[in-house]
């Protein structure tokens, strides 16, 4: 399909109604705001291809696993994020015809995301069987100021005629997932409430007790009047509506609010919930739209003050790290350690937005450069708050000791259920350990490592020093078994990548332990006991690092992605015919597995986690073997490339990964963004400007830059916290500016040039 998203710096636009591409623009026009999102579905009734798509944060079922083989170990559920009650639904009836645009001659249609201030839009003209044309926009957004509360304004003005306008305004809580592994609805009825404009609806989950309630309040307003309406109120199970009938002018518009409000247990008491929302609504009303979308745009004006990157030269390119931007401060606003960031965010249900190894390894530094401390803090917290979940799911697997973090998880429980990743994917716990590095080493908050830190560490330092194998007549520990993050090779014994990050966490684990004990031995001592951590298992885990096994290939200079990849028949996808890619859709599984191609990063992913670590020339020579092997099916992939081609400066290979990444999903690179946006690899475009382009590292204290700019761009310029100071990097082909924003001094090192930059003052380096 051609890509048809029209070029804006800060919007998302789209002209002309194509039904094939509707379930596309639901996703990409998704709003959300940490809380609750909706996929940009029509307020009014489509009776053509869609995917309705309301979703609150934290609000799941544990669907039963649905597996053709079970094998022991498999979870019984699989925790799915809900679709929930449709609060945008308004039915209208234009002189006795229901408008749907799947039985209308349409024209003039726009939808546009305003990225800046927040909302969506959209506007046309319906010529309906019965001869009547209107004009239509509806404006929504779900507020970021006042989380719980979705507000809507349809505007609806009749061209050629004077008639009457029917309007059914609703709640509808009989909603079921389209990924439900049984076609079971999970959603319980428990109350509705109707009054003259008003109406509530409260349900519940079949398990777990979730009980989530919407209330909703109606206005229609005609020469700015408010009209004395009261609805007829329709009650059906888990649903509620009121049709209201009002009079239409030639050319006059008339206007429907509703303001909605969506509230659950997980944030009130259950008795409550209805009285709460009812609050909730009073405050929505009273401000009204103009109002809360007033403070929507003010809000999200502080947002991009802190996230925001700016290209010249570029609008293509700048719309699409805006867009990434924007969809991941809408997927996760983190004042809430109980939520995480699903793979699709708010924006579709596949993956169950659920959490996976891609919080830690590509969002969490987008939140830590772009938020306040506290919420890449909670990312780690989720964490630590699921550690004896992690515990338990290493016993069921048949571990006496330590953590295995699942590789999917809502509650901290296994959701996954295909034996190679959920067995064997064990890398993830490694991501887990080296966020908190990162947190630590990029915030200096070193007081998180004794407060929480450590005991993750441990536990997990534990697991793999039970994973590992000795294998007593090489001298060394083995890790076998395993699939790396190159999803298209499985059961392969000593992935580098599993075996480095293994034997690294070992490593960080010792060095914060030491840490511990010099700088507080009481809390070092309150650990120990705690833990129950013995010198035995110490001394353990410095022979494991001293005797890991690293499978290398030391006449090509290169480390082995596991034990015989060089035995495979090794060539690169260029020398591929285009119809066997990609190899996902066109490769039958056994033929993937025994091909070279590789999926995603996986000993490039080691390289860029450990970057300090690796010289530029073995960077080079293991870029130079695996990039050309590599598919890049999975979109986290192109990141990681797109940094590590910066740092070698192959500027054109940098730039092309980069685009592939940057507009994944505004020209549906992949063919699936009817699924559901990309959320998490959005984090990774935003780290290919950043630490790509901008070669942002951090050392010592420091803040380390070494920016390239790609040709095509006159500058680019983004805008990170660091140590509690507010910086703003400009890069142009000429020179580099850093720009601080706050008070504070910092130390930075601009192409290996030590530099220190008071509060308040800029400086300019040329390159
Ligand atoms: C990737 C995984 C990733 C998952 C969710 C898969 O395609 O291979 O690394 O965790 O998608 O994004």
């Amino acid at each position: 399909m051609k890509p048809y998203i029209k070029e804006n710096e800060w919007s998302i636009i789209e002209h002309g109604f194509d039904p094939e591409k509707h379930e596309i623009s639901e996703s990409l026009f998704s709003i959300g705001n940490g809380h609750m999102g909706q996929r940009a579905n029509f307020e009014e009734t489509y009776t053509g291809s869609s995917l309705q798509g309301s979703y609150m944060a934290g609000v799941y079922y544990p669907d039963k696993t649905r597996v053709g083989w079970w094998k022991n170990g498999y979870p019984e559920y699989f925790a799915k994020v809900l679709n929930s009650t449709n609060w945008i639904g308004l039915n209208i009836v234009i002189d006795g015809e229901e408008l749907d645009l799947n039985n209308a001659v349409v024209s003039d249609f726009t939808r546009e995301l305003n990225m800046k201030e927040g909302y969506l839009t959209r506007s046309f003209q319906a010529e309906l069987n019965n001869g009547r044309k209107i004009n239509v926009t509806a404006t929504r957004f779900v507020s970021i100021v006042q989380k719980e509360v979705g507000a809507i304004k349809y505007e609806v003005t009749p061209l050629n005629f004077s008639g009457t306008l029917g309007v059914t305004s609703y709640l509808d809580g009989d909603i079921k997932n389209t990924d439900a592994n049984y076609d079971e609805k999970f959603w319980d009825p428990v109350n509705t409430t109707l009054s003259d404009n008003r109406a509530s609806i409260t349900v519940k989950t079949k398990k777990l007790d979730f009980v989530f309630c919407s209330t909703m309040e109606t206005q229609i307003v005609k020469n700015g009047q408010v009209l004395d309406l009261k609805g007829a109120g329709e009650e059906k199970v888990k649903y509620a509506g009121l049709t209201y009938e009002a009079p239409l002018t030639e050319n006059e518009t008339t206007v429907i609010y509703k303001y909605a409000v969506n509230i659950t247990n997980r944030d009130h008491d259950t008795q409550q919930l209805e009285a709460v929302a009812e609050n909730e609504l009073d405050k929505a009303v009273l401000k009204g739209f103009d109002k809360l979308k007033e403070e929507q745009a003010e809000a999200w004006h502080q947002k991009w003050l802190d996230s925001d990157i700016v290209i010249k030269g570029d609008v293509a390119a700048q719309q699409g790290i805006r867009f990434n931007i924007f969809q991941l401060n809408q997927t996760y606003t983190g004042e809430d350690a109980r939520l995480n960031i699903g793979p699709k965010g708010f924006t579709g249900e596949k993956y169950g937005g659920s959490t996976y190894w891609d919080t830690e390894a590509y969002c969490l530094p987008f939140y830590l450069s772009t938020a306040d401390e506290q919420i890449p803090k909670n990312l780690l917290i989720y964490r630590h708050n699921h550690l004896e979940k992690a515990k338990e799911n290493a016993r069921k697997l048949g571990f006496e000791k330590g953590a295995l973090y699942p590789m999917v998880t809502m509650n901290g429980e296994e959701s996954h259920n295909e034996w190679e990743i959920t067995f064997e994917e064990i890398h993830r716990n490694g991501a887990i350990a080296y966020a908190i590095y990162n947190y630590v080493t990029y915030t200096g908050d070193k007081s998180y490592l004794g407060q929480y830190g450590i005991e993750v560490l441990a536990e997990i330092a534990r697991f793999w020093e039970e994973r590992v194998n000795f294998v007593k007549s090489k001298d060394v520990y083995m890790i076998l078994g395993v699939t790396g993050p190159n999803e298209y090779e499985n059961n392969v014994n000593n992935n580098w990548y599993t075996n480095r990050i293994a034997s690294w966490t070992l490593e960080y684990t010792l060095e914060v332990l030491d840490y511990l004990k010099d700088s507080d031995r009481n809390l070092y001592d309150q650990w120990v006991n705690k833990l129950n951590l013995t010198e035995d298992e110490i001394v353990k885990w410095a022979d494991i690092i001293n005797k890991m096994y690293y499978p290398e290939d030391k006449e090509e200079g290169i480390f082995l992605q596991q034990d015989g990849f060089l035995d495979k028949e090794l060539m690169a996808v260029s020398d591929l015919a285009d119809k066997h890619l990609p190899l996902n859709q066109n490769w039958s599984w056994d033929r993937i597995l025994r091909s070279c191609f590789i999926k995603q990063a996986d000993v490039l992913q080691g390289l860029y986690f450990l970057n300090h670590e690796f010289d530029m020339e073995t960077k080079k020579r293991n870029f130079d073997f695996y990039e050309p092997m590599t598919v890049h099916e999975s979109s986290l992939s192109p990141c990681v490339h797109s940094i590590l081609a910066c740092e070698l400066g192959y500027k054109e290979k940098a730039y092309e990964m980069y685009l592939r990444t940057a507009r994944l999903d505004l020209d549906n690179y992949n063919n699936d963004t009817e699924d559901g946006c990309h959320i998490t690899s959005m984090a990774g475009t935003w780290m290919s400007v950043v630490q790509g382009f901008g070669g942002m590292k951090f050392k010592n204290d420091s803040l380390i830059l070494n920016p390239f700019i790609p040709e095509q761009w006159q500058s680019f310029s983004f805008t990170i916290r660091y140590r509690g100071a507010r910086l703003m990097i400009t890069v142009n082909q000429e020179s580099i500016k850093v720009a601080n924003k706050s008070n504070k001094t910092v130390n930075l090192v601009i192409l290996g040039d030590e530099l220190t930059l008071d509060g308040h003052n800029n400086l300019e380096v040329s390159h």
